[in-house]
């Protein structure tokens, strides 16, 4: 495998024993290698199934899945497995084992010497926002934020060009959790891996993805696109629903002042000062708040423009 994978799901059908509807209905969906793809949708769309069909924790029953060219069943599930980092919800740390046990867990199996694996958790806490001596510690001596850490630290031990999150940040604070979901975008700009990424909760699925992929009831693939895309163009009214009456706002959050063209203006120009990676929504809701029409753009002293309330409204 490559240092980031394409993914393809080509035609696949899951059907559960005993169970009349599928649990994924013809999924079809090209993942190019290096992309951030993040499968949304109600509870029992077929998310979790279309992740773990990946890694062949389920067998699918027809159609296939490729990863950089190869089906997922025609590949040695030792060396299938070893390219894939997995993650999933408050589980998998080994209790017994320190932390620098549990992110060595592949290294020790690929056999890597003591040396480099020493190094690799080293680099890996700093990665995930860990101190070196956190290696130490057991599971239980450490936060519900902090295990998440050591599990996606875990996952990108040795190198895989692929990664498979099942819910990472559930059971997180929203404050934890906008802290790792911002460095895990961060993280995979630094590491260019191919990520799919399961949630259930739409703005997580927005501020994460390069594109979403969105699961309705019954596994039907009811739209896959960027985010701006399907909240500019939801395919009908189940996704207009699902992305939010609030859709236009959303569209909003994904720009900062930095990305729209400001008007020049002076020192003197009347109006709030807000940094250029304010969002575009934060920018209107300050004007709202205040009742100003325009804010003025600063970098430090430096004025970068002004933006009117009504340019807002241009951008959609
Ligand atoms: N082992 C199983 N046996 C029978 N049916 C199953 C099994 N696992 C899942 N299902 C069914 O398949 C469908 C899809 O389940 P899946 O776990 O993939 O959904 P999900 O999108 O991950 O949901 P959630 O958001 O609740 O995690 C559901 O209807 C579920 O009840
Ligand atoms: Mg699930």
């Amino acid at each position: 495998m490559s240092a980031a994978a394409e993914i393809v799901f080509d035609h696949v059908t899951k059907r559960y024993a005993g169970r009349d509807a599928p649990a994924l209905d013809d999924l079809s969906l090209e993942i190019p290698a290096g992309t951030f793809c993040v499968l949304v949708g109600p509870s029992g769309g077929g998310k979790t199934t279309a992740l773990k069909m990946v890694n062949r924790l389920i067998p699918f029953d027809s159609g296939d899945i490729r990863i950089d060219g190869r089906s997922v069943r025609d590949l040695p599930l030792t060396e299938l497995r070893r390219g894939i980092g997995y993650v999933i919800q408050q589980i998998g740390l080994f209790p017994h084992q320190t932390v620098g046990e549990n992110i060595a867990t592949v290294p020790r199996l690929l056999g890597w010497p003591k040396r480099q694996t020493a190094e690799r958790t080293v680099e890996l806490l700093e990665l995930v926002g860990l101190e070196a001596r956190d290696a130490e510690r057991y599971p239980a001596q450490l936060s519900g934020g902090q295990r998440q850490r050591v599990g996606l630290a875990r996952a990108l031990a040795a190198d895989p060009p692929l990664l498979l999150m099942d819910e990472p940040f559930g059971a997180l604070d929203p404050i934890t959790r906008f802290r790792l979901q911002t460095e895990l975008r961060r993280l995979h700009r630094e590491v260019g891996k191919t990520v799919i990424f399961v949630t259930h909760d739409v703005d997580e699925a927005i501020q994460m993805g390069d594109r979403i992929a969105i699961l309705r009831e019954g596994g039907v693939l009811a739209q896959y696109d960027t985010p701006d895309a399907i909240l500019a163009h939801p395919a009908d009214d189940f996704v207009a629903q699902f992305v939010g009456e609030d859709r236009a706002l959303r569209r909003l959050a994904l720009r900062t002042l930095r990305d729209v063209t400001l008007e020049p203006g002076s020192q003197s120009e009347p109006g709030s000062r807000v940094s250029p990676d304010t969002t575009v929504r934060n920018a209107v809701s300050l004007m709202l708040e205040t009742g100003d029409e325009q804010l003025v753009v600063v970098d430090g002293d430096r004025v970068l423009g002004v933006f009117h309330l009504r340019d807002a409204g241009e951008l959609l």
